[in-house]
Formats: C-alpha cells, structure tokens, sequence
C-alpha cells in the first residue's frame, strides 16, 4: 500500500475540551492520533503504542518530563518528537506539528527527523 503524507492541518478539537495535563485521542485521515496538554501547549504523536496494541493517551502522562509512559509494559515516549526514552518499545512514534488558533487545536503534517 503506498502512504501518502498528509500535509493539511486537520481541526481536530478545542483548547476548552483538555484540561491542563489532559490527554484526548483523535482520529485524523483514519489515524489514532494522542493529543498532550501541558499549560498552554498540545503535543500530538501517534496514540497506538508501537511496542504492541495499547493507547498512549490511557497512560501516565508527564508534563514536567514531557513524556508519557504507555499503560501496558511502561515504555516512555518524548511526546515532542515520539523517541522512546524507555524500553521495551524501539521504534519512535509519529510526531504530529501542531497549530493552535485562539481554541482551536489543528494537527499537521508528520514532524520531518534530522
Ligand atoms: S504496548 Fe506499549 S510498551 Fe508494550
């Protein structure tokens, strides 16, 4: 199957809908996607855990670490670029850009790694 990028940005849901240090999964283009609130910023990366089948956006989310450990087996996920910073997880999740527009929270595009 071929993937193609998305490059819109996509409104997915409102400031007023996530309490600080608050989680929300989205749908985008048929992607799970986690949405991370601390203070006044939303970080988005893929909410599928990529160890196995668990949602990141159940788990214990750090907002002073800006990390989220996934509820089944405890990886630690940077929700600024998706890296893994704990095992048993490998593979670094999708990191979405985000946008925001007075209340208004868009997700892009993919973050491009270096
Ligand atoms: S399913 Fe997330 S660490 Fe195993």
């Amino acid at each position: 199957m071929v993937h193609i990028a998305r490059t819109h940005f996509a409104e997915v849901a409102r400031m007023s809908e996530i309490p600080d240090g608050g989680t929300r999964q989205v749908e985008v283009d048929g992607t799970l996607i986690g949405l991370f609130r601390a203070g006044p910023k939303v970080y988005a990366i893929g909410d599928v855990c990529t160890h196995q089948e668990a949602y990141l956006t159940e788990g214990e989310w750090e907002t002073e670490d800006l990390e989220v450990e996934c509820p089944l087996h405890g990886s630690r996920f940077d929700v600024c670029t998706g890296a893994v910073r704990i095992l048993p997880a490998t593979k670094p999740a999708v990191a979405y850009e985000v946008k925001l527009e007075d209340d208004v929270i868009f997700v892009g595009p993919p973050i491009k790694r270096v």
